[in-house]
């Protein structure tokens, strides 16, 4: 099939890519003419394993090409989809205002049948505005789908290719028929259902999984008080099928570009329809509270933070992604830095993009690990990458000027901290806690 894609962002590129992989003929088209022509040289404006590999091969193949004239391509092909960004709006509302745009420029180059696809996460109602808007533009016969996308970030080629499930929500036994054949290859699972539960599914399952790490963030902190392990809880209640092992990790809050955009869109789809949705207002601010434990441990043990050096590990809201939108990273270096810390920071590869959004030159950026901890009060880990887990806890040791480590995301168990004379905080492990005080101050 004939494949245009709208928008090269995250979604928008990854599908262009693993539909060209499959064998179809893809171009991706962006508004932006430095990225095109970047993605034109072999460039790759995201950091995600094996993308442009995969984009030289099916250039090289003839399958996959990059343009901006969106007009020729949707003209050239027999499917368009919509992968443009839906940011979220002041009041956490989703702005569909490149989702339009895209429609109204769709409807413009139309020149017979094709069926339109919305991969962009889009309030329930959209792909129904998308129809008005494209009808308003042309008189040639076309089908809307809202085909929602689950990849996750580092792991999306894999997501894409060997998804859980396709869910396609159309009115249309024409697009229904044609969208099953184009997914069929990927997995035996493929949901067809309404517009309206698609587009409902997409938000519901990104807020179940929020609503899972708030969970097992707040169960880590109820068992900071009472004596228990978070991680053998979360193990205990992940073998109950009916629950499932994963998303149960606590840490410092879940980040990126899409949990906190979709559980505020959903609230206010909601509230929109005159619908409280408690459950989820408590997720968000639980996930708000999480980030700031790892300061105020850390103002605990340090007795305030005015003048101390804290050494920051990991800026990237996960590891094995440059991504920093909504990194729970942000907000603690600014309350680390509000309460008068200097912030000496490291991450793999998400340095420079931290800076960027972040946009303050107090921070100390540094070039690796040792720098950042180097002479600092204390060392504090944000993000899980697998580089930290190879340096020895013993190296860390000597590296601080005093050993205090909050390991904000459990990436160390007991038998190597056991070996150190580290003063060692994690998150919902109190049993793990090696405190120079005798009150353990409560994560
Ligand atoms: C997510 C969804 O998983 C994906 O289906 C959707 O299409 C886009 O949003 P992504 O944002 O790439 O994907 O990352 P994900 O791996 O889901 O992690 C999101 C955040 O939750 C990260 O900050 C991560 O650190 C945090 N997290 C995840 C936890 O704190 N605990 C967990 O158990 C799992």
């Amino acid at each position: 099939m004939k494949i245009a894609v709208i928008g090269t962002g995250y979604v928008g590129l990854v599908s262009g890519v693993c539909f060209s992989e499959l064998g179809n003929e893809v171009v991706c088209v962006d508004k932006i003419a430095a990225k095109i022509e970047r993605l034109n040289g072999g460039e790759v404006p995201i950091y995600e394993p094996g993308l442009q590999s995969m984009i030289a091969s099916n250039k090289e193949a003839g399958r996959l090409r990059f343009a901006t004239d969106l007009n020729a391509s949707v003209k050239w092909s027999d499917i368009v989809i919509i992968a443009v960004g839906t940011p979220s709006l002041p009041n956490g509302q989703a702005n569909l205002g490149y989702v339009e745009e895209a429609a109204r420029e769709i409807g413009n180059a139309m020149n017979g049948y094709k069926i339109i696809v919305t991969k962009s996460t889009v309030p329930v109602g959209t792909n129904e505005k998308i129809a008005n808007i494209i009808a308003n533009h042309t008189e040639k016969p076309f089908d809307v789908a809202s085909v929602p996308e689950f990849l996750r970030e580092g792991t999306a080629i894999q997501d894409t290719l060997h998804p859980d499930r396709i869910v396609i929500g159309t009115d249309s036994p024409k697009a229904r028929e044609r969208l099953v054949e184009l997914h069929k290859s990927l997995t035996p699972d493929i949901i067809v259902t309404d517009i309206r539960s698609a587009e409902m599914i997409k938000y519901a399952s990104n807020a179940f999984l929020a609503t899972k790490i708030s969970f097992i963030n707040e169960i880590a902190n109820i068992c900071e008080k009472v004596g228990a392990d978070v991680t053998k809880v979360a193990s205990g209640m992940g073998y109950d099928k009916r629950i499932g092992s994963s998303f149960l990790k606590a840490g410092i809050g879940y980040g990126g570009s899409c949990f906190p955009k979709d559980t505020q869109a959903l609230v206010q789809i909601a509230g929109q329809m005159d619908y409280d949705f408690k459950l989820l207002k408590s997720v968000i601010e639980v996930n708000r509270d999480q980030r700031l434990n790892v300061v105020r441990k850390l103002e605990s043990l340090l007795d305030g933070l005015a003048g101390t050096t804290i050494g920051v590990w990991g800026l990237a809201f996960k590891p094995d992604t440059d991504d920093v939108r909504e990194s729970p990273a942000l907000e603690i270096i600014a309350a680390l830095e509000r309460r008068g810390a200097q912030v000496k920071a490291y991450d793999p590869i998400a340095g420079d993009n931290f800076r960027e959004i972040y946009g303050s030159n107090t921070v100390i950026y540094c070039d690796n690990a040792k720098e950042a901890a180097w002479q600092s009060d204390a060392l504090c880990i944000l993000t899980e990458w697998q580089e930290f887990l190879q340096i020895p806890l013993t190296d860390i040791e000597g590296w601080l000027k005093l050993p205090y480590l909050i390991d904000g995301r459990n990436i160390y168990d007991e038998g190597q901290v056991a070996n150190t004379n580290l003063v060692y905080y994690s998150v919902g492990r109190p049993g793990m806690n090696r405190g120079a005080k005798e009150q353990a101050p409560v994560l």
